[in-house]
């Protein structure tokens, strides 16, 4: 069993929000792509997963562990010029956007309010902060914070039942 260098719960103002919150520290690229392999392993299709983090904060590394955790052999890398990318695994695709570039989400934001109502769709959007309007209140949020070279800390916010699914037994 993969260990975390350190796990922390918390189910924050449960009888307000009700979210549940996990945080993560991690040592190494090795240790955040198993924590992304963990959660991709659970996906169903239908997950929306926003990660917000400064540049090179992993964003897109935790996007890779979570495409191979879904079984996907597809090559993930970096959207920003493309803005989406998407990767096959079994019945289900995992929708990658990036909207870093991006300054008016026009047409892609009405592509990611499809992707979004998607049921065999998994959605990872980094950089959303000009598509919040279209992201559903109901999604695993990720905070990432560099807390040294190799070292991160993921803060994990659940909304919702499905989402904390994914979350609850790291
Ligand atoms: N524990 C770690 N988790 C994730 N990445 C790490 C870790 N340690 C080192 N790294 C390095 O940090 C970089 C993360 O880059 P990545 O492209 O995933 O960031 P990003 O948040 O997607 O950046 P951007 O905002 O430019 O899209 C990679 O070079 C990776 O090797
Ligand atoms: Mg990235």
């Amino acid at each position: 069993m993969f260990a975390y260098a350190s796990l922390q719960t918390e189910v924050v103002n449960p009888i307000l929000v009700n979210i549940m919150r996990k945080i993560i520290k991690v040592n190494s690229l090795v240790e955040t792509t198993n924590l992304a392999f963990n959660i991709g392993k659970l996906l169903k299709g239908g997950e929306i997963i926003e990660l917000i983090s400064d540049l090179g904060g992993g964003k897109t590394a935790f996007v890779k562990g979570l495409a191979k955790g879904m079984g996907s052999d597809d090559e993930v890398s970096s959207p920003t010029f493309t803005i989406s990318r998407v990767y096959k695994a079994g019945n289900l695709e995992l929708h990658h956007y990036d909207f870093y570039r991006l300054h008016h989400a026009g047409v892609v934001a009405a592509q990611l309010a499809e992707s979004v109502n998607e049921n065999h769709v998994v959605v990872a959007v980094e950089w959303g902060k000009i598509v919040q309007g279209v992201l559903p209140a109901h999604r695993l949020k990720i905070t990432i914070r560099s807390t040294g070279e190799n070292s991160r800390t993921f803060v994990m916010e659940a909304h919702d039942e499905k989402h904390k699914k994914l979350i609850e037994n790291l």
